[in-house]
C-alpha cells in the first residue's frame, strides 16, 4: 500500500467533519476503507455462497495477509497470534489456559482494567488463587514491589502496557526481566497501546499478550488478538477447546502448537479479520512512529492548555516516555454526576466527545476523571475547541 497521510486518514473518517472525537481509548472509529473491506468480504461470501470456492476466495488470501500483517506489526511470528473478539475474551483464554492450583498467586497492578479485576475474583472462586495487587505504580516502586512479592507460588503477572484510567505507560520490559529472573511468565494488556505507537513484543519480552482491534488500531468493532510466545505454546492447555486442537480428535496426528490452534474456537467472522488487516495496513502506511509523534505533539498542546484552567488537574504522568495519547483530568469538587453532565455539555455544545471515567486506582481511588484520548486523526483545531469548551463550562 502506498504511503498515507494523516490528512487522508481524516478524510477516510467522515466523523471528523462532525465531532472532535477523543474517545478512541474506548472505541476507535473504523474508517471507510476498513468498512469497505468488511463489506466487500461479506457481500462476496453471501453472493456466491460462503462455502463455495468463489465465496471463500473473497477472504482466504486477505485473511492470511491480515494475520501476517498483525504479526509483522507486533514483531512476532504468525504462529504466536490468535484472533479474538476483544481484549477481555483474549485475556480469559490465556489465564484460563494456565494450570492453576490452590494457593497459586496472580500478580497485577491497581491500574488494570475492570475485566482483569473480575478475572482475578473468579480465579479465587474457581481455584483458590490469591491475587496480589501492586498499588504503587510509580516505576521504581512498582518494580521494587514486584520483585518483593514474587514467590514460588506466583504463576502469572499481568500488566497493562498503558493504563486505562490515567494513561500511565508501565515499565513492562523491566518488569518482564524481574519476572523471568524468578521464572514467572508475564502477560501484557495492549488494549491502550497498540495502534497509537510502535509496539514490539519481542523487545518487551512478554510471554503472553492480548489486545483489541477496535480501539487505537481503528479496526472493526469486535476484533482482538491473543499472543502466546513460542516458549509458552507447548505447555499451554486451553480451557475452551478449539476445533483445531489435539484434544478435539485425540487419535489424529497432533498439529504443531500455534496460538490459533490453541485459542480460536469454531466459526468466526472472516470479514472482520479482513477489516482488521486493512486497519493494520493503514496504520503501517501512515507509520506508527509518525502517529506517535503527532499524538505527542497534540497531547502536549492539550496538557499545556489545561494548565491554564484553574479547576483542572492532570493526573496523567507528563514526563517524556511515561504516557502517550491518554490524558486524564480531575476537577476540584466534581462528583460522577457533575462529570457526566460536563461530558454531555462538551458533546452537545462543543461537538467534543470525551469520557467520564471512574478511577479504580491510586492516587485517587473511587474518584472520577475525564479521560481524553488524543489519536493521530485528531487535529489542533479539535484540541483547541476542547480547551475552549472546558474553559467555558467550568
Ligand atoms: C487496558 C484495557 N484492558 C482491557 C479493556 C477491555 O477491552 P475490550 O472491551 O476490547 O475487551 C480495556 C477497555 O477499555 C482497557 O482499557
Amino acid at each position: 500500500m502506498s504511503r498515507m497521510t494523516v490528512e487522508q486518514l481524516r478524510q477516510d473518517l467522515p466523523m471528523t467533519a462532525e465531532v472532535g472525537y477523543f474517545q478512541t481509548g474506548t472505541y476507535g472509529p473504523a474508517s471507510d476503507s476498513v468498512l469497505q473491506a468488511v463489506r466487500e468480504t461479506m457481500e462476496t461470501e453471501a453472493r456466491h455462497g460462503p462455502a463455495t470456492p468463489a465465496g471463500r476466495q473473497s477472504h482466504i488470501e486477505r485473511e492470511a495477509a491480515a494475520r501476517s500483517g498483525l504479526a509483522r506489526m507486533l514483531n512476532v511470528q504468525e504462529e504466536e497470534l490468535g484472533i479474538e473478539t476483544n481484549t477481555s475474551r483474549a485475556m480469559q483464554q490465556i489465564v484460563r489456559g494456565l494450570d492453576w492450583q490452590e494457593g497459586d498467586e496472580f500478580v497485577m497492578t491497581s491500574l488494570e482494567h475492570v475485566s482483569t479485576y473480575g478475572l482475578s475474583y473468579s480465579l479465587k472462586q474457581l481455584h483458590g488463587v490469591k491475587t496480589i495487587v501492586l498499588g504503587e505504580v510509580y516505576d521504581e516502586h512498582l518494580l521494587g514491589d514486584l520483585a518483593s512479592v514474587l514467590t514460588d507460588r506466583t504463576r502469572l503477572i499481568c500488566l497493562s502496557h498503558i493504563a486505562s484510567p490515567n494513561g500511565r505507560l508501565l515499565p513492562c520490559k523491566q518488569a518482564a526481566a524481574i519476572a523471568h529472573d524468578a521464572g514467572v511468565p508475564v502477560m501484557l494488556d495492549l488494549a491502550q497501546s497498540v495502534g497509537q505507537m510502535p509496539v514490539d513484543l519481542k523487545e518487551l519480552d512478554c510471554d503472553f499478550a492480548v489486545g483489541s482491534g477496535h480501539k487505537w488500531l481503528l479496526g472493526p468493532m469486535g476484533t482482538g488478538y491473543t499472543y502466546i510466545s513460542q516458549k509458552q505454546l507447548p505447555n499451554f492447555h486451553p480451557n475452551f477447546i478449539p476445533d483445531r486442537s489435539p484434544w478435539s480428535l485425540p487419535d489424529a496426528p497432533t498439529p504443531a502448537p500455534t496460538a490459533r490452534s490453541r485459542t480460536e474456537i469454531g466459526t468466526y467472522n472472516h470479514a472482520l479479520v479482513v477489516g482488521l488487516g486493512r486497519a493494520v495496513e493503514i496504520a503501517e502506511s501512515i507509520g506508527l512512529d509518525t502517529m506517535q509523534e503527532r499524538i505527542t505533539q497534540l497531547s502536549g498542546r492539550l496538557r499545556q492548555g489545561v494548565g491554564h484552567i484553574d479547576r483542572a488537574r492532570i493526573i496523567t504522568p507528563q514526563e517524556p516516555g511515561k504516557s502517550a495519547g491518554i490524558t486524564s483530568l480531575m476537577f476540584d469538587g466534581f462528583t460522577k454526576t457533575d462529570m457526566d453532565g460536563l461530558v454531555e455539555k462538551m458533546h452537545q455544545r462543543h461537538q467534543t466527545v470525551v469520557k467520564s471515567q471512574w478511577l479504580t486506582a491510586p492516587p485517587d481511588p473511587v474518584k472520577v476523571a475525564m479521560r481524553i484520548s488524543v489519536a493521530a486523526f485528531n487535529d489542533e483545531s479539535e484540541v483547541d475547541r476542547l480547551l475552549e469548551g472546558l474553559d467555558e463550562e467550568l
